[in-house]
């Protein structure tokens, strides 16, 4: 069963019209336009293994032990429909490379039982493809985003959850150390004692004509 669909998936992943496999400087490997990419196009099909709900807990349960374990593990698992998800972290399922950002020029459409890497705007041939992952609030500050758009939040996580995640960076943002506040605001200092004026020049004791006056205070 099982077998049958990653088949499927493969027989259905797109050809490499719109998009390229490229390093990135986001993330490692990154998705890139291939030529110009007119908005609202189907770029990329996100394929993969179709499984049960209770497979897809079975398979997040092992992939949050293993990142527990070594501190990586990326997640290639998306919600289907209410029976299914679909884990696409198989080799032939390039999509799985495109990175996330806080102002991304792609989104994940699901049609049918399936998922379209889609167009949310015209897309410069060159450009990284990205969507945004749309990540809860859990573990939220594991995951820092590195997408370097202007509007960044910082980490990655779901437009819906920016409010909340703003509030929680702000509780969490270690307060300023007090040589800072210091700079801000002097302490009061010690009277000067009274020197010579510069109108008034005087040649300090001791010293031949041309000394350097420095030396003698310091003395
Ligand atoms: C689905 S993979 C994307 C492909 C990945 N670049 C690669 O080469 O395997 C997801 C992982 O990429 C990284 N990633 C994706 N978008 C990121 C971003 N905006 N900032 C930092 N890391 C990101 C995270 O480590 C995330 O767990
Ligand atoms: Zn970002």
């Amino acid at each position: 069963m099982r077998s049958q669909n990653i088949r499927m998936a493969k027989a259905t992943s797109t050809p490499p019209l719109y998009w390229i496999v490229r390093n990135s400087e986001i993330h490692h490997r990154g998705v890139f336009a291939r030529c110009d990419i007119p908005k609202e196009a189907p770029v990329i099909e996100y394929v993969g293994e179709k499984i049960s709900k209770a497979e897809s807990e079975r398979r997040a349960q092992a992939l949050l032990k293993k990142s527990k374990e070594t501190g990586c593990a990326a997640v290639y698992i998306f919600n289907l429909n209410k029976k299914q998800d679909l884990d696409g972290s198989m080799a032939y399922n390039k999509a799985r490379l495109i990175n996330h950002s806080c102002d991304p020029n792609c989104e994940a459409v699901q049609s049918r039982g399936r998922i379209w890497i889609t167009a949310l705007k015209d897309i410069p041939k060159g450009t990284e493809l990205t969507f945004n992952y749309g990540f809860d609030l859990e573990n939220w500050n594991e995951h820092p985003c590195l997408c370097g758009s202007d509007n960044c939040v910082g980490f990655i996580a779901g437009v819906e959850y920016w409010p909340e995640l703003k509030k929680l960076k702000k509780k969490f943002t270690p307060k300023p150390k007090p040589e800072v506040q210091l700079l801000k605001e002097p302490a009061p200092t010690k009277p000067r004692k009274k020197v010579a004026s510069p109108t008034k020049p005087t040649r300090p004791t001791g010293t031949r004509s041309g000394g350097k006056a420095g030396k003698t205070k310091a003395a």
